[in-house]
């Protein structure tokens, strides 16, 4: 078993780099079994339950990172040596705003990556999707970033194998944010402690590897934007309302419940099955905000109206088309491949109007982050 220790080199950087730039994508995904609550006492983002993904291919982040070797006797731009010296570009234009997040986030990954504080970064970033759809970047985000950080580190230890290098990126992306550690590779992929996945783990997420039937090859995903707003209870805050939660204890147990369940539908492509499942994990995830103290409603009537819509056309079709959410009130509309032409009729004839602006984003089960430029 691997303990957060084993991401902390042991021995010196065995090669010496001035500068470079690296480029990673990484991308969104949708928990079927969602992560909602948190074990802190255990460490950044450890979860209180086992969670799993489907991995996105459009709604993604680019981020680059260049590195240059900073002179730590004199300052650069005025920092103190045992500061961060970092850039910080959105879309190319400076974004300070951001820079407290990746302040928080790389002195969280510090004791993990020594070499940190000897660089100057500049770091741009830019997302698929567009910035105010209410779409979380928090995942694909703090993944790109994992990654560049990554093969900055293995450029310094060329040795270092592949399963080091994705599973230490996933273990950075989760201490930024714990979905992240989802969008690192993989297109479904587990992340959490689960007896009956081997190799599962608190620290990291590590891709499926049970069989996984035809029908959720390019299994497809069309988000409806209900609600482009700020968000209403940031995640952090969410989560922490899972501590003394009257019924907390027992969705842990029921996350656990509903991943053994799935391993065998992921094999026989059982979709009554898996719609089952999939759609009870959203609208629990929903009950546990209603029902922490204090409470909230994070669906908006439009959610709702789609919701119904779904089940009259699935009922009335027999097509399996199913929604899950996040913490918001945009839809998550999932369907196999092979009805998509008739799915998105059906959006387009009777959910657009719910959604704001008519707005949807459509997208499909990806593999993870992707290297573009070294
Ligand atoms: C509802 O990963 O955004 O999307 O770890 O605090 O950054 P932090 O939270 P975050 O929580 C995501 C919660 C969720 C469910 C899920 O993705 O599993």
């Amino acid at each position: 078993m691997t303990a957060t220790n084993d991401f902390i080199p042991t021995t010196p950087y065995t090669h010496h780099i001035e500068k470079g730039i690296f480029q990673w994508s990484a991308p969104s995904n949708i928990a079927l079994v969602k992560y909602w609550g948190k074990r802190d006492d255990l460490g950044h983002q450890i979860p209180a339950n086992p969670s799993i993904s489907f991995t996105l291919n459009n709604c993604k982040t680019i981020t680059s990172v260049a590195f240059e070797k900073r002179d730590l006797s004199t300052s650069i731009n005025g920092t103190n040596p045992s500061d961060y010296s970092f850039d910080l570009l959105f879309e190319g234009q400076p974004k300070e705003d951001f820079k407290p997040k990746i302040q928080k986030f790389l002195e969280r990954i510090t004791p993990f990556m020594p070499f940190l504080k000897d660089y100057h970064f500049t770091i741009n970033t830019e997302n698929t999707f567009p910035h105010s759809s209410g779409i979380a970047s928090s995942a694909s985000g703090m993944a790109a970033l994992a990654m560049n950080f990554m093969s900055i580190e293995k450029a310094l230890i060329p040795e270092m194998t592949e399963e080091y290098f994705y599973q230490k990126a996933s273990f950075l992306a989760r201490l930024g944010s714990g979905s992240a550690c989802r969008s690192v590779k993989g297109n479904l992929v587990v992340w959490g402690n689960q007896e009956n996945i081997e190799g599962s783990s608190n620290l990291f997420g590590v891709p499926f590897s049970g069989k996984v039937h035809s029908v959720f090859e390019n299994y497809q995903d069309t988000i409806l934007l209900v609600d482009k707003g700020e968000k209403q209870v940031s995640s952090t805050v969410g989560h922490d309302l899972m501590h003394n939660h009257p019924f907390a204890e027992r969705r842990f147990e029921q996350a656990h419940e509903n991943i053994d369940q799935l391993i065998p539908i992921f094999e026989n492509g059982d979709l009554e099955a898996f719609i089952k499942i999939v759609e009870s994990e959203a609208l629990t995830l929903h009950a546990m905000m209603m029902t922490s103290m204090p409470y909230f409603i994070l669906m908006k009537p439009n959610t709702l109206q789609i919701i119904n819509a779904i089940w009259k056309y699935r009922n009335e079709n027999k097509i399996p088309v199913c929604f899950t959410l996040d913490a918001g009130a945009n839809v998550h509309v999932l369907y196999p491949e092979n009805v998509k032409e008739s799915v998105l009729q059906f959006i387009q004839s009777e959910l657009v109007g719910y959604c704001q602006n008519g707005q949807y984003l459509c997208d499909e089960i990806g593999f993870g982050s992707q290297l573009i430029k070294q």
